[in-house]
């Protein structure tokens, strides 16, 4: 195996009250050589990547793959931009990752999955691994390519040891949430039939919602993203087939139904990001109304709150032929202000971490997946659960 693993010592603080000091497992990047075989390039044309772990004991034959988030880009210039940075390029990326919270290897931070398999995929396609095109005008040149990424990545994996898989568990965060639900049917396929396949997205539920100026902001954005980036022929045939707007398949609340392996959904109900970009995207509040509550809950005012209401009241209206019907579903609907909670270790499991009906999202989590009971937690409304680590004030 060549990926190699450091320790350091550091101080971890997850709470004003709370320090301890905690190893930190760092561990090397895999470049993925073949990627150029497939034609699977970041957008600046570098090699795609993934971080693994071994698993060992009797974790040796399960597999964990989380997808890394961070946004989209959807117009030439902003991916030009990108191209640039750790987004869009794997030159310009940390070639030691930490790994915590769903990553960790310590069973006292992670105690269902700390002796699997436990690979982070790189994210550098800015288009949640799901795009297929190319830009090439003579001066410049981009990859859309996340799509190939992906399928490089798994055929990467498939021989070290992925292809015999008796458990595994497909995940990510935020825009790698997105595509988890995305590639969720396309990863069971890949791996034996009598293995127990199941996937997770963590703060990947973004919602078809019209902002606070009535403007479907992010369906816009998508919209651009899909046709840039050529994303339409890879979404759910049966969705797209099924629907007047084909690309609004590549919103979760409507892919969701058909995807047929079974699926835990991860959220705050009120989504840090959603909020700031797609409730209240700065075209729609041009005179700053709601920048003191973006920054402290305990700053807005009673419209404000009603507002972030509905916005939970639209996320478990999306949800709820899932939570009834779904019997192999699972989910943790919190209501905090956070935006990811698996990968970091004081939300994902430690003795404050967030929790609804005393359950860790870790345990949760771990009940689904091993079936130990079912795990469908929607939390009350804000202001009542007093476990969040907001990350903003209130
Ligand atoms: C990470 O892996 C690369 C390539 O295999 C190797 O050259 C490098 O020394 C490794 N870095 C560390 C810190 O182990
Ligand atoms: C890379 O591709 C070549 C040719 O397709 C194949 O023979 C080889 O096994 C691949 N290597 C890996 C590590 O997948
Ligand atoms: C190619 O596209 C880039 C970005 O839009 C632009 O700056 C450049 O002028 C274009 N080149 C040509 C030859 O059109
Ligand atoms: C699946 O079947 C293979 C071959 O029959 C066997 O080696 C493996 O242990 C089985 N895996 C599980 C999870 O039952
Ligand atoms: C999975 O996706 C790849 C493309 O990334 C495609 O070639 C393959 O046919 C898909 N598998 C299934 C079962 O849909
Ligand atoms: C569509 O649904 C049918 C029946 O449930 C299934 O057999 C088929 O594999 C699905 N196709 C895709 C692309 O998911
Ligand atoms: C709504 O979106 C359109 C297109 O992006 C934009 O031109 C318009 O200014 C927006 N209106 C508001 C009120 O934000
Ligand atoms: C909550 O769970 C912890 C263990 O995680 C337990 O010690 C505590 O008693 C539980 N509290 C309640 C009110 O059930």
């Amino acid at each position: 195996m060549n990926s190699v693993v450091a320790y350091s010592l550091i101080l971890l603080t997850c709470a004003p009250s709370c320090i301890y000091s905690e190893e930190r497992l760092l561990v090397n990047m895999t470049l993925v050589r073949n990627a150029s075989v497939h034609g699977a390039y970041c957008l600046d044309g570098s090699l795609p990547a993934y971080h693994l772990h071994r698993g060992f004991g009797a974790g040796a034959r399960n597999w964990l793959l989380q997808f890394e988030g961070g946004g989209w880009c959807n117009d030439i210039e902003s991916c030009l931009e990108r191209a640039k940075t750790r987004r869009g390029s794997t030159r310009y990326m940390n070639k030691m990752e930490v790994f915590s919270g769903i990553l960790s290897n310590n069973p006292s931070l992670n105690p269902d999955i700390y002796n699997w398999n436990r690979v982070k995929i790189r994210y550098c396609d800015g288009a949640s691994f799901a795009g297929n095109a190319k830009f090439d005008n003579g001066t410049s040149l981009l990859y859309f390519r996340g799509q190939r990424i992906w399928q490089a990545i798994i055929l990467d994996l498939l021989p070290k040891g992925l292809g015999r898989a008796r458990k595994a568990l497909l995940s990510g965060c935020s825009a790698g949430g997105l595509a988890s639900f995305l590639h969720c049917d396309n990863f069971t396929s890949y791996l034996p039939k009598n293995a127990s396949v199941k996937c997770l997205s963590d703060a990947g539920f973004f919602l078809d919602i019209r902002d606070t100026s009535l403007n479907h902001t992010i369906r816009s954005f998508y919209e651009a993203l899909i046709s840039l980036q050529g994303i339409e022929q890879n979404l759910d045939k049966n969705c797209t087939s099924s629907r007047y707007f084909p690309k609004q398949c590549f919103f979760p609340q409507y892919a969701l139904m058909y995807i047929r392996t079974p699926f835990f959904i991860l959220n705050s109900a009120y989504d840090v990001y959603q909020f700031h970009h797609i409730l209240v995207p700065p075209t729609a509040d041009l005179h700053g109304h709601w920048n003191p509550c973006k920054l402290n809950a305990a700053a807005c005012n009673t419209n404000q709150i009603n507002i972030l209401q509905g916005f939970r009241k639209d996320m478990l209206a999306a949800l709820s032929l899932f939570y009834r019907y779904s019997r192999r579903g699972g989910m943790f609907i919190n209501s905090c202000f956070a935006h990811c909670q698996s990968e970091s270790q004081d939300t994902w499991f430690g003795v404050d971490s967030p929790r609804v009906h005393n359950k860790t999202i870790a345990e949760a989590v771990g009940d689904w997946y091993f079936g130990r009971r079912v795990t469908k937690e929607i939390d009350c409304a804000f202001p009542c659960d007093s476990t969040c680590h907001n990350l903003i004030g209130g």
